[in-house]
């Protein structure tokens, strides 16, 4: 029998613990901001940038939301983060991806602080987790590994297999792997056969964004599989990257769409709201 990973209720646990975090802050007169930017109106942008805010006031987190026309300049949105950096109620910066064409997005990475950069996308926190030092690593690969040890399954000795290689999920997600002393090969588009490779894990993690693509072929019996892909499809019903029904039977652990990774992006946020703040108080 397959372990079906709960990743609603692993995130739940998550943030039932950054609330307790938060409070005892509070207590002691601290108020922990998160600033999050949108630029333009992308419904899946706002849809995502609305649960921020959600789960922002679940676990009482102000937020400060900017919501900035679709013909925002480089410029302008530069000078925002400018303000953003230099203020001392403000710990956490957080612009939503992608960006409209005009503006620069790595540019806007790389002019957030990198001690309230909550995405862990500047290259100064990327560098930080390639060389194992402190820093905030990006939240879906970082919850994916919460979702692993806290369902029980270790890393070390494993062979891992991450099937995409984006700044945002793919790399940080080799990185963490590598971390937890797993052995770890990425797949992208150009890699050939990636099937036979993606049969070699023990943990298989697909971050491919293809619907369905992962079907039983790809999956050696009893792996663990990680799906991090959210479509949906015809029927408007969601998807992930792994075509769950096929593959399920064969491994021995996975994560189901909806409900397995999804929610641990936005507690995994959260987490490292607190660290922002915390950050911010030792260097007072
Ligand atoms: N767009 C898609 N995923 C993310 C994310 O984790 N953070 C931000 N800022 N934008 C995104």
């Amino acid at each position: 029998m397959s372990q079906i990973i709960d990743g609603k209720a692993i995130s739940a646990q998550i943030k039932e613990e950054v609330k307790a975090q938060v409070a005892a802050y509070r207590d002691r007169g601290a108020e922990i901001t998160l600033a999050v930017i949108q630029v333009g109106n992308d419904p899946a942008s706002s849809v995502y940038v609305g649960n921020k805010k959600k789960a922002c006031a679940y676990v009482g987190i102000r937020s400060l939301a900017y919501e900035l026309p679709e013909e925002t300049t480089e410029e302008e949105l530069l000078t925002l983060i400018a303000d953003l950096n230099e203020r001392g109620d403000v710990h956490g910066i957080l612009v939503q991806l992608p960006l409209p064409a005009q503006i620069d997005e790595n540019k806007v990475i790389n002019a957030i602080d990198p001690r309230k950069d909550v995405d862990g996308f500047h290259p100064q926190n990327v560098g930080a987790l390639c060389t194992g030092q402190d820093g905030f690593v990006s939240c879906t690969p970082a919850g994916i590994i919460q979702l692993l040890k806290r369902s029980g399954i270790s890393i070390e000795r494993k062979e891992c297999v991450v099937i995409g290689r984006s700044n945002i999920v793919g790399k940080p997600m080799a990185l963490l792997l590598l971390k937890e002393n797993g052995t770890v090969t990425v797949c992208h588009s150009k890699t050939k056969n990636v099937k036979e490779v993606a049969k070699r894990a023990d943990i298989l993690v697909a971050a491919v964004g293809k619907p369905r693509m992962i079907t039983e072929e790809y999956v050696k019996e009893g792996a663990v599989v990680i799906d991090v892909g959210i479509h949906r499809n015809a029927e408007n019903k969601l998807c992930g990257d792994v075509d769950y029904e096929s593959v399920a039977p064969h491994t021995s652990a996975i994560t189901p769409v909806p409900g397995g990774v999804g929610p641990m992006t936005i507690a995994m946020l959260m987490y490292n709201c607190v660290e922002a703040y915390r950050f911010c108080e030792r260097n007072q």
